[in-house]
């Protein structure tokens, strides 16, 4: 099905061809003067260029080609040489009747041939609590992930754990200052190590910021960390059983924290999983004649030409040999293509990732690790701030556990839905979670990923205004409308969408039309905000329509019905975007 702006610029087009222009003149926009009218093209200014004619002129050419056209109302050319566009109440019906009525169950939306895409978000380091920072990697990523996936394209998230480096090290070390005489760490020892782990979550979590504040302060803890890192690494067995249990206590903790986010990943792999592939790519990488030793370090160039920015090389192994987070980044690159061949990998991390990555990808696509056409994206996000345009950073100052952030949403929440009223304490917690998961995630996601925002806890359980509680809201409401219709016997089948008979029916039937492109566009840009953006001036739409229309009470059963078929679709769309944004709407707020 094409898109609404893709059949009125067709129309368009086409009288522009048949007065004797260039058909890319015709171009169709939304407008841009809502008041003035509906659709706008700016065509003709163009072609005054082209063609050495006034604007006006052509534009009045055009719009005498285009009266009595069954798609417009008005065709209006105005100076110094606009086309206004009204389209048609009946066609605008009958275009999202058909919409509604979309085979695929995807409102217009046209898939393309299906592809491999890979998401790699999250990103935690095992043994440290996810802290704010870890928030929009995790929103941002599950909502690409969704949208990729809406699209038709196979697709999968993987976690890409922090499970290799120099803090599995910190946490060995410092359990083995507290518990020496633990198995693990006897050399001697043959025997099978306990399945259970000597500590717990909590414990993990204090024992990381000590060992690593102790390991700042003091050189010899430091050096005695990098060791137990390397033997980690190289395998020693005492070692690798700690990490083992390191690893379980860690992951499960994360699942939950994850969980209660709404995000899941199709792959917990981590830095660890390629740790036996590397040395074969390190010889593949000089083999080729790709990697070579610079102050002891094994680089690869990645300069290009026409850089106009510092391009430093791409580090593969430090001058002692040990990999660092390169290494497993393009080993992981290699693993990938190998197991998945994906056609395309967006990674989500902090925006300051941004030329780190710019590297790796340069040398994965230079050694060749990656097919030319493999599309490798990264997505580099700005930082969560509190009102003070700093950090976002619990009352004292220390860093916000995001779990604690979120329990703070959902109190406020919880305030919010039991103020004035009563209600089961069970389903009012339920509903304030559900609700204070949209304000976090619209609330981020409703921001360019690579801007910073402000954390505002008031502005985002808002239920007015350009937040999820709002959007939350219309859907409930649009439900409940529903739910009186079918308790007074009405049926939600054989729906149809009708002429709209009003100028704000007219205006929701609009907006419904744009999901398509929209969705579209949120695929193509990698940028969920679009779809934050759209479902606001849907549910502003949908408000206005409210407000102006006598729904239930309508005489005209089957003008009635319209009405409902159209509440139904803007239900049925405004709940698949927030699908798409990661978060679901109650029954009742
Ligand atoms: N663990 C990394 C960090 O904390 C983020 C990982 C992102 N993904 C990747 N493939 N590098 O910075």
């Amino acid at each position: 099905m094409k898109s609404i702006l893709e059949l009125i610029s067709e129309e368009v087009k086409k009288a522009f061809v048949d007065a004797g222009y260039d058909e890319k003149l015709g171009n169709v926009t939304v407008s841009n003067r809502p008041d003035l009218c509906e659709y706008q093209c700016n065509g003709a200014m163009a072609g005054a260029k082209l063609y050495h004619k006034a604007p006006i002129m052509i534009a009045g050419e055009i719009a005498e080609r285009l009266a009595g056209s069954a798609v417009f109302e008005k065709v209006e050319a105005v100076n110094p040489g606009f086309l206004n566009i009204n389209i048609k109440s009946q066609w605008l019906g009958e275009y999202v009747d058909e919409m509604m009525k979309d085979e695929s169950k995807k409102f217009g939306l046209v898939v393309p041939d299906k592809k491999m895409v890979m998401v790699d978000y999250g990103g935690p380091n095992v043994a440290k609590p996810l802290h704010v920072g870890h928030l929009r990697s995790a929103v941002i990523g599950e909502s690409i992930k969704r949208i990729c996936r809406y699209m038709g394209h196979e697709t999968i998230g993987d976690i890409h754990l922090g499970d290799w480096g120099l803090q599995m090290g910190l946490v060995i070390t410092e359990l083995k200052e507290r518990k020496p005489e633990l198995p693990y760490f006897d050399e001697n020892y043959e025997g099978e190590y306990p399945a259970e782990a000597p500590f717990t979550i909590s414990e993990l979590e204090e024992i990381y910021p000590t060992a690593s504040g102790k390991s700042k302060a003091d050189e010899e803890y430091k050096a005695k960390a990098m060791d137990a890192t390397y033997k980690l690494q190289s395998g020693v067995r005492g070692y690798r059983a700690l990490w083992d249990h390191i690893i379980a206590v860690s992951v499960s903790d994360l699942k939950r924290n994850y969980a209660n986010l709404n995000v899941d990943f199709d792959l917990w792999k981590g830095e660890s999983d390629v740790h036996d592939i590397i040395p074969g790519m390190v010889q593949y990488m000089k083999d080729g004649g790709y990697a070579y030793l610079s102050d002891g370090a094994l680089v690869v160039d990645v300069k290009e030409e026409t850089d106009t920015k510092e391009m430093p090389p791409c580090m593969i192994l430090k001058s002692d040999g040990a990999s660092l987070y390169n290494t497993t980044d393009l080993a992981t690159i290699m693993d990938r293509m190998k197991t998945y061949h994906p056609d395309k990998i967006v990674y989500l991390t902090d925006k300051r990732q941004d030329l780190y990555f710019e590297q790796v990808f340069r040398c994965a696509k230079k050694t060749k690790l990656v097919d030319e056409t493999t599309e490798l994206v990264h997505i580099g996000f700005g930082t969560v701030n509190g009102k003070d345009g700093k950090p976002f950073k619990t009352r004292d100052g220390g860093v916000m556990r995001l779990e604690y952030l979120i329990s703070d949403i959902n109190e406020r929440m919880l305030s919010k839905i039991t103020e004035n009223r009563e209600m089961d304490a069970k389903e009012a917690e339920q509903i304030s979670k559900i609700v204070g998961l949209a304000a976090i995630k619209y609330g981020d996601l409703s921001n360019q990923a690579a801007k910073d925002y402000i954390f505002d806890v008031d502005k985002f359980t808002s239920s007015e205004g350009n937040t999820g509680p709002y959007i939350l809201y219309t859907i409930v409401r649009i439900k409940s409308i529903l739910n009186k219709y079918v308790e007074q016997g009405g049926e939600l089948s054989n729906l149809a969408i009708q002429t709209p008979d009003s100028e704000s029916g007219k205006a929701l039937l609009r907006e419904l039309a744009g999901f398509a492109p929209v969705i579209q566009s949120a695929f193509d840009e990698v940028a969920p905000h679009k779809i934050c953006a759209y479902i606001y001036g849907l549910a502003n739409a949908f408000n206005s329509f409210y407000h102006d229309t006598r729904i239930l009470v309508e005489e005209d059963e089957n003008k009635k019905k319209g009405y409902i078929s159209v509440l139904v679709l803007c239900r049925d769309i405004l709940e698949t975007c927030i699908d798409l944004l990661g978060f679901e709407a109650p029954e009742k707020m």
